[in-house]
């Protein structure tokens, strides 16, 4: 039966009451309201791009140790864009290094893409994390002294990709966050969301399977935060990439495929 249909039924069946009809109309619709709330959000891909098992950190200061996380298991799909929360210390920040292959695990396994990261050299890791992973950070950390086309075309330089291929593909990517015509723009002629933005084309450089991002609308006022997230929500449904950020808003995180809430060093 459909909402209109349902509607009129009832209020047939309340004929001559018409206040008793109005709450019997009420309720149904939110009914139906809640039962739209408790859907999955949005329908992920089946195919597991970062597997978490059994993460523990333990920050050793002289004799204190700090129990960073204390054993987080999760499975983080392709396409997905998930949304880390949780107060202040509990571990989000811990936890996207440890994924991004910044700092090493006290004990448990990460695997991106089915490799375990733990059972790579140094060296294997970096290019391992230039390939396959894009950063963004609350503080853009983009070069004060490069004009935006360097600081994008930098990032490719790891990589060995040739000069002219990077310099059309930061063209491309340049395009793509809306920023086309400030190329040839300092970081500091930039405003705050521009300047995200621009950081979020670096970390696409290389067509990361994975975008990790820490705050990144932090520092931003909640318009352009939207706009960040927007961006974020195109990447993925364009090129299917797996994107975690790290946020305090709650608005950004009802609006993720799935909020992953820590406390104290393990998911609740
Ligand atoms: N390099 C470090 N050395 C020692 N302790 C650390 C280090 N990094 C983080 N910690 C500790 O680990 C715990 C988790 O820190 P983390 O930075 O992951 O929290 P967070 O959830 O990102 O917090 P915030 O929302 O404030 O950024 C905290 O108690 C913190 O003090
Ligand atoms: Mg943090």
């Amino acid at each position: 039966m459909d909402k209109q249909q349902k509607i009129e039924e009832l209020l047939q069946m309340f004929d001559g009451n018409a206040s008793q009809a109005a709450l019997a109309v009420r309720n149904y619709a939110t009914e139906s309201a809640r039962q739209i709330a408790r859907k999955p959000r949005r329908k992920v891909s089946e195919e597991v791009v970062i597997k978490i098992d059994s993460l523990v950190k333990t920050y050793s200061l002289g004799k204190n140790e700090v129990q960073a996380l204390k054993g987080v298991s999760l499975d983080i799909h392709k396409g997905e864009f998930l949304a880390l929360t949780g107060a202040s210390g509990s571990g989000k920040s811990t936890l996207l290094q440890m994924i991004g292959g910044l700092d090493k695990p006290t004990s448990g396994a990460i695997a991106i893409d089915n490799t375990e990261l733990q059972h790579m050299s140094d060296r294997e890791l970096s290019r391992f994390r230039n390939q396959t992973i894009g950063f963004v950070f609350q503080f853009f950390y983009l070069q004060p002294f490069l004009k935006l086309d360097k600081n994008l075309e930098v990032a490719g330089m790891p990589m060995g990709t040739a000069k002219p291929i990077r310099a059309a593909r930061v063209k491309e990517l340049a395009g793509q966050v809306g920023l086309a015509d400030r190329l040839g723009h300092y970081p500091k002629e930039l405003s705050g969301g521009q300047m995200q933005r621009a950081a979020i084309a670096r970390a696409l450089l290389n067509n990361p399977k994975v975008i990790l991002a820490d705050e990144p609308t932090g520092n931003l006022d909640s318009e352009n935060g939207r706009a960040i997230i927007e961006l974020f929500e195109k990447i993925r449904d364009e090129f299917g990439t797996t994107i975690v950020i790290v946020t305090h808003d709650k608005a950004i995180a009802a609006r993720a495929d799935r909020e992953i809430r820590l406390q104290d060093g393990v998911i609740v």
